[in-house]
């Protein structure tokens, strides 16, 4: 593959990117659909696979699957790659799952979301409710398989124990209270109030910037990684889980909703503390660039020998349109 050196980070081109990304997400689509039963009780299974099947950039599984090749040295590993596909699967049933309950009417009461009707408009609140509970419980399932389980795309693979147990301590770490449901609080305690950037950014980097920091260390789980390379990842992910809601921020203000998928002009309207709301626009997207800066510093000090489908994830978490 063709890569291109853009103020000396050797990154892909976006439809680089886009081509690297299709391949994988096919995957990723399958596995997704294989694993959300339609069979779940009382059309429980219908509303799963209506919150997590067509559709969403899957931007998690993506940082998954390339911090995984980035740490895997191009060595091709059956179990450490049916890890990281199941890890790919898993952080996205968890974003999903947040998702429909972020959309609910006690939380931001949104209808629109990627491009359709919200999960409890088309499938009432109880079942929605469930539906999220039922996504976060699949989600460590699959990180912990069994092993005689012949219907599974990777039968007969089997991860090790030690790694099942750390990819289940990150997801669980992220998504718990201290992570994205801690995040979800104190959005939710700061409708009207201004925080200052401190608060502001503790906010962010819990409630959706560990999720996206525990798809690059679940990618890097799935390979024997320590030391400097994972604390460089770990700043990595820190600081593009951070830009990703700067620029959620930004995009409420400046997309429109067909863009977006969803309805843009929200945070305003529920009166939500943003980067847009306290720095303004301009400053919002400088501290963006600043952090996809840092986020490339450090990949170029982790030392890994090629990081250039990360650069180029980060790259588009900053200048994303959608
Ligand atoms: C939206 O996430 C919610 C936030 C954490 C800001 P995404 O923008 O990744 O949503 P999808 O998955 O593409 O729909
Ligand atoms: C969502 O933040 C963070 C989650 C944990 C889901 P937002 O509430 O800004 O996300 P959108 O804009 O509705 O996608
Ligand atoms: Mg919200
Ligand atoms: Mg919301
Ligand atoms: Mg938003």
């Amino acid at each position: 593959m063709d890569t291109h050196v853009i103020q000396h980070f050797t990154t892909l081109t976006p439809a680089e990117l886009d081509h690297w990304s299709d391949q994988r997400l096919t995957a990723v689509e399958a596995a997704l659909s294989n694993w959300i039963s339609p069979d779940a009780p009382a059309g429980l299974g219908q509303a799963m696979r209506y919150a997590v099947l067509d559709g969403g950039k899957r931007l998690r599984p993506m940082l998954v699957l390339a911090a995984r090749e980035a740490v895997g040295n191009g060595v091709k590993d059956d179990a450490l790659d049916a890890a990281a596909l199941r890890a790919a699967c898993a952080v996205e049933l968890i974003h999903a799952y947040s998702l429909v309950h972020d959309d609910m009417p006690c939380m931001d009461n949104d209808v629109l979301r990627r491009g359709k009707p919200t999960v409890h408009v088309k499938f009432g609140e109880a079942q929605a409710l469930l539906a999220g509970d039922a996504l976060q419980a699949l989600a460590f399932e699959l990180l912990a398989p069994e092993n005689n389980d012949a219907s599974a795309s990777d039968a007969g693979v089997h991860i090790p124990d030690h790694v099942q147990a750390r990819l289940c301590r990150l997801l669980a770490k992220a998504a718990g209270f201290n992570g994205m449901a801690g995040g979800q609080a104190i959005d939710l305690a700061s409708v009207g109030l201004a925080l200052n950037e401190h608060q502001l950014r503790e906010m962010h980097h819990l409630k959706t910037g560990a999720l996206l920091e525990a798809s690059v260390m679940m990618g890097a789980a799935c390979g024997d990684t320590t030391g400097q390379v994972w604390d460089c990842l770990q700043r990595y992910g820190r600081a593009i889980g951070l830009a990703f809601q700067v620029v959620d921020d930004i995009l409420d203000v400046t997309a429109d909703s067909v863009t977006l998928g969803k309805t843009a002009g929200k945070d305003a309207a529920n009166d939500k503390p943003t980067y847009v709301s306290l720095l303004g626009l301009t400053r919002a997207q400088e501290y963006a660039d600043h952090l996809l800066a840092e986020a490339l510093k450090a990949l170029q000090d982790s030392g890994l020998a090629s990081t250039y489908t990360l650069v180029a994830l980060a790259q588009r978490v900053v200048n994303r349109k959608t």
